[in-house]
């Protein structure tokens, strides 16, 4: 039995001010839960004041991103160095808005995850399909091309894969709960296929998972979390996620 896993990416959202109401709100609402593992996500100018904040509690700290190099003059990048020191115990790598807006390949995907885990992140991989791929039947090839290449040459262990299909991703259209299955049951199968250790790995769904849908996705056999944006972002409706997750 894998634990269910519920992470919220915050993306481009909340200050440091905002950040903090937030966690002195949440964490109370999640005191108690044992059995669910519970991460953040904030973007990095709050990393600082979320890990103070977290630090002795039940919720994982996550950056959204990193860099593929140690260190040196990449202007603006972050290193697994940085996160680590801030307290980060998680990266999310591969997210499809970085793949979309940013340039992000399988290929850089993949040299991320290798430092990342190197450093001794634990890594959320991101892969999914968008609707015209979806549309055209070629979902299982595109998350097969992402799994290859973004798992080149690395073990399964400390790697949590989220499927979040692209046309679901802060629409409101959630993939049916079937739907989402399929692609995780798709996943596994590949996993199987090629690395060791498949049976352990977390495979989150993301796009659109809500309190009233949550329940539902989690009940599917292959659906062992969420990565969740937009009903991350207050206090209340993660705390309800966090406990539709449970068993
Ligand atoms: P959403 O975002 O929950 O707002 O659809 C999910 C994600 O991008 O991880």
């Amino acid at each position: 039995m894998r634990r269910p896993f519920i992470a919220a990416n915050w993306k481009m959202q909340k200050t440091i001010g905002e950040t903090e109401a937030f966690i002195n709100a949440f964490l109370p609402m999640v005191k108690d839960i044992n059995d669910v593992d519970i991460l953040i996500a904030p973007p990095y100018t709050s990393l600082e004041t979320a890990s103070r904040l977290l630090k002795g509690s039940n919720v994982f700290l996550a950056a959204q991103n990193v860099y593929l190099e140690e260190k040196g003059a990449f202007t603006g990048e972050i290193s697994p160095d940085m996160l680590i020191a801030v307290g980060c115990t998680h990266v999310i790598i591969g997210h499809s808005e970085r793949r979309q807006y940013f340039g992000e390949t399988d290929e850089t995907v993949n040299k991320k995850i290798k430092l990342a885990r190197n450093k001794g992140l634990k890594v959320i991989l991101c892969i999914g399909e968008t609707l015209e791929e979806r549309e055209s039947g070629k979902t299982f090839d595109i998350l097969d091309t992402q799994l290859k290449g973004s798992l080149k040459d690395l073990p399964l262990d400390e790697i949590t894969i989220a499927y979040e299909p692209v046309w679901a991703i802060g629409t409101g259209k959630t993939a049916s709960d079937e739907q989402a299955n399929e692609a995780h049951v798709h996943i596994r199968k590949w996993l199987a296929a090629n690395k060791e250790g498949a049976e352990k790995v977390r495979i989150q769904y993301g796009g659109s998972v809500k309190p009233d849908n949550v329940k539902g996705l989690m009940s599917q056999p292959e659906i062992d979390g969420a990565l969740v944006g937009g009903a991350a972002l207050q206090p209340e409706s993660f705390s309800e996620l966090v406990k539709g997750a449970r068993g």
